[in-house]
């Protein structure tokens, strides 16, 4: 079987490989992740799964395949999957759940509960194996009887990564996945498969997947009218200009007085000023802050 050629990333004296460094501006054009000098040699290995797929020997042989070889789209998705394998696990962060679940959604429903439609849309924005996603739903689920009756409440949950999205869909887990599951949840929302779980298909009907590539701008725009964002664990592989025009995307997603979930080390410092940074027990979010008439921003 040809293996892929290990190449030098970066010679001591010189500059990155071309074509490595050709490949990191095609992902981030694409994607908007950014492979910083330190990151290039693990983007030359998943390149190198690629390139023995391909049965290809050169890095220069799979930037033509990226660049102007026919199926050159395809190739740049499936070289997407093979660099957006994110870690995730079900109640990933407790603190932040509760908070949304004691104190930001009571507060959401509370102010439309003037409105003619009882109705409360969450997005997970890089939900990847699934597992955020189901989460809310089961705690969406538990508020079914009581802070949530009468409401229809929605879902939606995306990432770029194919591969992702079809585990996602299949919603069996294996125990490094489950490991923060508490037991009732264990009990009341998981079939056994052999050693593994199944989220049963009353949680799977709650949450609806699709793949959507984050710096897609056109498709972004579409994804409006959302009460909360959560997008954990996901801007860590953007640079500064990329973060900025997601955020500014989630902005205008957001209802007035919407919110904003980032992972526990993630923060809009120097990134956004729209936005409202509030404190929650145990975490923190943003808030959409309105615009007031002349542009400038409501206190
Ligand atoms: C570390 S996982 C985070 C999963 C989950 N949000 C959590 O916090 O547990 C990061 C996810 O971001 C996704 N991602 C990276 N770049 C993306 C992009 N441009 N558009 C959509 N998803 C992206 C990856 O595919 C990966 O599944």
């Amino acid at each position: 079987m040809t293996t892929a050629p290990s190449l030098p990333v970066q010679s001591l004296d010189g500059p990155a490989e071309p074509d490595l460094v050709r490949i990191r501006d095609v992902i981030y054009q694409a994607a908007g992740i950014f492979h910083p000098d330190n990151k290039l040699q693990l983007l030359q290995d998943r390149c190198g799964r690629r390139m023995k797929e391909l049965k290809l020997r050169s890095l220069r042989e799979y930037t033509d395949c990226l660049t102007i070889r026919a199926g050159q789209h395809a190739e740049l998705i499936a070289l997407l999957n093979e660099i957006t394998i994110g870690e995730t696990c079900f109640f990933r962060n407790p603190a932040q759940l509760d908070a949304l679940r004691r104190v930001v959604i009571p507060k959401i429903l509370q102010a439309k509960s003037k409105l003619p439609l009882r109705s409360l849309r969450i997005w997970s924005a890089g939900c990847s194996t699934g597992e955020e996603p189901y989460t809310l739903q089961m705690l969406l689920l538990e508020e079914a009887g009581a802070l949530l009756k009468d409401w229809a409440a929605e879902i939606f949950a995306t990432d770029l990564n194919q591969h992702s999205l079809a585990h996602a869909q299949e919603a069996v887990y294996g125990s490094h996945s489950t490991r923060n599951l508490p037991p009732l949840y264990r009990k009341k929302y998981f079939l056994p498969r052999g050693d593994q779980l199944q989220v049963n298909p009353l949680v799977r009907s709650g949450v609806s997947f699709s793949r959507l590539n984050l710096s897609d701008d056109s498709r972004m725009t579409l994804m409006n009218s959302v009460d909360v964002i959560l997008c954990c664990n996901v801007l860590i592989y953007f640079d500064l200009a990329s973060k900025r025009r997601v955020i500014q995307h989630f902005f205008n997603n957001l209802l007035p007085d919407g919110y904003l979930f980032l992972g526990h080390s993630e923060s809009l410092y120097g990134v956004n000023e729209d936005f409202r940074l509030v404190h929650l027990p145990g975490s923190t979010a943003y808030v959409k802050r309105e615009r007031t008439p002349a542009g400038g921003k409501a206190i």
